[in-house]
């Protein structure tokens, strides 16, 4: 994949918080390791009134606060010069050729070749009139019709709220662009140690013969927020934790870890196998909904500002679910999520099966602990193996013991934040670590009667757990009920 030698980033929400947090300070990093293109401009578009200027000191802002890397004068000055801002309403037709306009001066002033990538960093209701103006305004074209320049669009998740919704923006995506220029972030999949799950699994031999269900007992997947909703309760309370996490995060690190071997990298082949993963989930019936899933919400959401003081919406999941193929039949998957936690942590562990009780785990009082592989996905960034070994000594004692791989230790540059490597593969036109359409389209189908369940049987009020908690008892005994725990972490 090349890099081209010019690109415009126009970013509608310029002004927002996405753009101030996660985008500029991502573009800036990847300026500071002459990562972008040797042309660039940076087109923030948003109703706010904001010169160029005002934008140049709001992505400074938004850069000193939440880059990686502290500011350096010089390359803040040289990515500077790459910003300017447009001020315009999405629902005024002018506002697009005035876009147009300056878009075309900027590049021409530039010597920009006119490929662009488009950001959608706006709430997903105003996704399809906003490329519906650009087509009106002819400021894009179908890859099919017209492939150089190049358009891009870039959408954020979510995408819908059920499986309907995101097909009616799917389908408003695909009235403008081809598939192949539609790239749908899961941030997750742009996160290293996320990377790492196909290196560990497919550039290792020890790893892979193991992964199916005659060696794995069974795997859980943890995501769990310290932070609660924050200022989000407007979309929060229409999401929840099964929609905001599960529906894309969660299953993502399912197919990866779940997923054949593909027999190429290229970004086709990899996502028909993620995808195959999310076609082969067990469908949730109305008894599993009730058996297999526990809904909650931390004691103190009700009293965040603009939450409703009745509100049902869980802020965490917990559920078994299966996968039906060769591979993982009868394994158990355990998955959890869940705001105002007793810590920020995400990991996956793969627990393997039982050590036969012979030998050294003959005695019945002291059963040897299965051997177990953490990936740690954040913020302690590695994996560990647990494995027994014989304490030094003239007895047999077997003890647990950690081989443990550290990020920070074996490599001391910080790593990438997942906006930096999603916007260049997004210049490069790599669309491996994005979601296609049928694959997030294959998770609503399988969610989908999860919430119709939930939906038929409210649960009043929901089970609620402490806030700085590790959730709700009830989600211990979903997994103790198989005579597994979840994993400390
Ligand atoms: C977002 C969710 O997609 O991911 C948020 O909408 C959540 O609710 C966030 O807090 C978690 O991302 P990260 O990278 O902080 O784990």
């Amino acid at each position: 994949m090349k890099l081209p030698a010019a690109v415009t980033i126009v970013i509608f929400g310029g002004s927002g918080d996405l753009a101030h947090r996660k985008l500029l300070p991502a573009l800036y990093n990847l300026h500071v390791d002459h990562f972008l293109p040797p042309k660039l401009a940076v087109v923030g578009v948003g109703r706010k009134e904001m010169t160029d200027d005002d934008y140049r000191a709001f992505a400074k802002d938004g850069v000193t606060q939440f880059s990686r890397r502290p500011i350096d004068d010089a390359a803040w000055e040289s990515f500077a010069r790459t910003l300017c801002f447009v001020n315009m309403s999405l629902d005024d037709e002018r506002g697009f050729a005035t876009l147009g306009a300056r878009l075309d001066s900027v590049e021409h002033a530039g010597g920009l070749t006119g490929d662009r990538i488009y950001y959608l960093a706006i709430p997903p209701a105003l996704f399809a009139p906003t490329v519906k103006q650009l087509a009106r305004s002819r400021l894009v074209a179908r890859a099919s019709q017209r492939p150089e320049p190049f358009a891009r669009i870039i959408v954020e998740k979510p995408i819908g709220r059920d499986l309907e919704s995101a097909q009616t923006i799917n389908d408003a995506l695909a009235e403008v662009f081809d598939e192949e220029q539609i790239y749908r972030i899961d941030h997750y999949l742009g996160k290293e140690t996320v990377q790492n799950i196909l290196v560990l699994r497919f550039a290792n031999s020890i790893f892979e013969p193991l992964f199916n269900l005659k060696f794995i007992d069974h795997v859980q997947i943890s995501v769990a927020e310290a932070e609660g909703v924050g200022t989000r309760a407007g979309y929060y309370e229409q999401a929840g934790a099964l929609r905001d996490m599960i529906q894309n995060h969660l299953l993502q690190l399912l197919a990866l870890i779940a997923m054949e071997p593909p027999h190429s990298l290229r970004p086709e082949v990899v996502r028909d196998e993620k995808l195959e993963i999310l076609q082969s989930l067990r469908p949730m019936d109305a008894r599993a909904v009730d058996g297999c899933m526990v809904r909650a919400q931390y004691a103190n959401y009700v009293k965040e500002p603009g939450v409703d003081p009745g509100s049902q919406t869980e802020t965490f999941v917990a559920l078994q679910l299966f996968i039906d193929n060769w591979r993982w039949a009868g394994v158990p998957f355990f998955l959890r999520t869940g705001k105002k936690l007793a810590k920020r942590v995400s990991e996956i562990t793969i627990q393997l099966r039982d050590i036969p009780p012979i030998l050294f785990n003959a005695d019945p009082a002291h059963r040897l602990t299965p051997n177990v592989l953490s990936i740690r996905i954040q913020p302690d960034e590695g994996f560990s193996i647990e494995i027994s070994s014989k304490e030094p000594g003239p007895q047999v004692h077997v003890e647990t013991v950690k081989m443990d791989f550290h990020y920070n230790t074996e490599f001391p540059t910080s790593s990438p934040e997942a906006y930096e490597r999603l916007l260049l593969d997004v210049m490069t036109g790599d669309q491996t670590l994005f979601m296609r359409r049928d694959a997030v389209e294959a998770a609503w189908r399988w969610v989908m009667p999860i919430l119709e369940r939930w939906s038929e049987v409210s649960q009043k009020p929901l089970p609620t757990y402490p806030d700085g908690s590790w959730g709700p008892s009830e989600a211990d005994a979903l997994i103790e009920a198989t005579g597994r725990r979840w994993r400390k972490l």
